[in-house]
């Protein structure tokens, strides 16, 4: 295919590209980054975008965030083979992979509202991550395709 057949998604001068996410799976981590649309973040996003290597794929950028590793991890969730890469001035300053964690802690809010992380107790959250879900710690609810987002740093 002739590169003039290829999406142009300018590039960022700082911020992280999440690139090589799997087709149709870019709202997700939107989502799950809290990322929509109400705040000044400036995002690309790029659906069914062609790829050299896996055909099709979604990629996004976020400009002037930098990912922190418990979001790279939960995002290993949604989007095992995605690349995440930190852009400093133009140049890509860091590669990741994202890698799968056992357990995550204190990022994802629980989405049973009974549950004791959810009611403002002094308890962070605590998924237990299974092959095809996340199981809370406290209240054993289990949650596989709506993967819970983010808890608000306020
Ligand atoms: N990128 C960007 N803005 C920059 C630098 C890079 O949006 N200032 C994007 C590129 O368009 C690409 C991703 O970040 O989608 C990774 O960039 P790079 O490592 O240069 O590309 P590749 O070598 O193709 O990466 P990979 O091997 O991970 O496919
Ligand atoms: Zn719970």
């Amino acid at each position: 295919m002739s590169s003039d057949q290829h999406l142009r998604v300018s590039k960022i001068q700082d911020g992280t590209v999440i690139d090589h996410i799997r087709a149709g799976q870019a709202l997700k981590v939107l989502r799950i980054l809290g990322i929509d649309g109400t705040n000044d973040e400036q995002v690309t996003v790029g659906m069914n975008v062609s790829s050299d290597r896996h055909g099709r794929k979604d990629i996004v950028k976020i400009e002037g965030r930098e990912l922190n590793q418990d979001e790279v991890d939960v995002l290993s969730l949604i989007a095992p083979n995605a690349t995440i890469n930190i852009v400093r001035n133009y140049e890509v300053a860091e590669k990741r992979r994202v890698d799968r964690p056992e357990v995550v802690e204190g990022v994802l809010s629980c989405p049973n509202p009974n549950c004791i992380t959810a009611n403002d107790e002094p308890v962070s959250s605590r998924f237990e991550v299974l092959d095809d879900g996340m199981r809370c710690r406290y209240c054993e609810q289990i949650v596989s395709e709506d993967i819970p987002s983010l808890i608000d740093p306020e």
